[in-house]
């Protein structure tokens, strides 16, 4: 693997694997209690721009158990908030840190803060990508359903940061993807460019959730309107009420589908409160995955 992670793009397939058979190992060694101190000394910088709960308390406490500690760094708090620039800030803590978790708005950010580190800097999600999170969404899949080649996976709402990331996923991985937005809320123009290009088994966008629902193994949505939007939030709702994961949407899809959602999840938006706590959903063992997929992630990299 490169030294840093910064978006699934520029994993190959034995990336992948290698972290999906990591983070199964480590997910038995901690539930029966085998010790995997194997972190023993390290730290890790975690810098926020933005809020987060999950890939927060994943981060640390998957550092804790790994016998390595991890320190929160707000950017109010710290010299970055009033203007120390990346250079700096990047070739100063790698003398520091053993490695940087960061979650910003820029993508570009991340990628300066990792040319000017020599420590691996992890995309901890930017406003175009959120690499952690697919990865260990395609961990469940893989414990759910044995695997994800061939499966039909359908993203229905916004083309935001988790979107992306599923089409960078599909341009390397072979399953099928389907995408359903509103118009003028597509995904990164050219993201999904290389991703129909590169896509062994189709990547396709289309305008009714029903059609990108049909047959679909997995069901997938966020939030209509990501951190940084709030000011869009009404508006959005009326832009975004038809994209919605409800019954109608499920009975669309294969009959042993799961509803999977990044969480937070805001119940009667993008899913119906029956659909997220219902049979189907997953979600909860998906935010669990964070912990052990993070885990592999720190383990490779650091
Ligand atoms: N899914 C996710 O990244 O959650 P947080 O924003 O809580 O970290
Ligand atoms: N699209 C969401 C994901 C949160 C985990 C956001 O960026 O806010």
């Amino acid at each position: 693997m490169k030294k840093d992670l910064l978006s699934v793009y520029e994993l190959d397939l034995s990336d992948f694997e290698k972290i999906f058979a990591k983070a199964g190992r480590l997910k038995k060694a901690l539930k029966q209690g085998r010790p995997h101190t194997l972190l023993k000394g390290k730290t890790l910088g975690m810098i926020f721009d933005k809020s987060s709960t999950r890939t927060r308390i994943s981060f640390e406490v998957g550092m804790y158990q790994l016998g390595g500690i991890a320190l929160f760094l707000n950017s109010r708090d710290t010299q970055i908030g009033r203007g120390e620039i990346i250079a700096d800030s990047a070739r100063m803590m790698s003398r520091y840190l053993n490695g940087i978790m960061i979650r910003t708005y820029a993508q570009a950010s991340v990628e300066d803060f990792a040319r000017y580190a020599s420590i691996p800097v992890i995309n901890g999600l930017t406003d175009l990508l959120h690499p952690c999170q697919i990865l260990s969404d395609l961990f469940t899949i893989i414990e759910k359903k044995g695997s994800y080649e061939g499966l039909k996976i359908a993203y229905i709402g916004d083309g935001n940061n988790i979107a992306n990331t599923w089409i960078e996923a599909a341009a390397r991985l072979p399953f099928e993807l389907a995408l359903a937005c509103p118009e003028g809320y597509d995904p990164d123009t050219h993201i999904m460019a290389k991703g129909i290009k590169e896509s062994k088994d189709g990547i396709n966008i289309y305008r009714d959730p029903l059609t990108a629902a049909k047959n679909a193994d997995i069901l997938y949505t966020d939030v209509w309107a990501s951190m940084g939007q709030e000011a869009e939030q009404e508006e959005r709702k009326e832009i975004f009420k038809n994209y919605q994961i409800n019954k109608n949407v499920l009975k669309e899809a294969k009959k042993d589908a799961i509803v999977m959602h990044c969480l937070p999840a805001h119940r009667g938006e993008e899913i119906t409160a029956d659909v997220i706590d219902g049979p189907h959903s997953v979600v909860i063992d998906q935010a669990e995955n964070r912990l052990h997929v993070q885990k592999a992630i720190l383990e490779i990299l650091l």
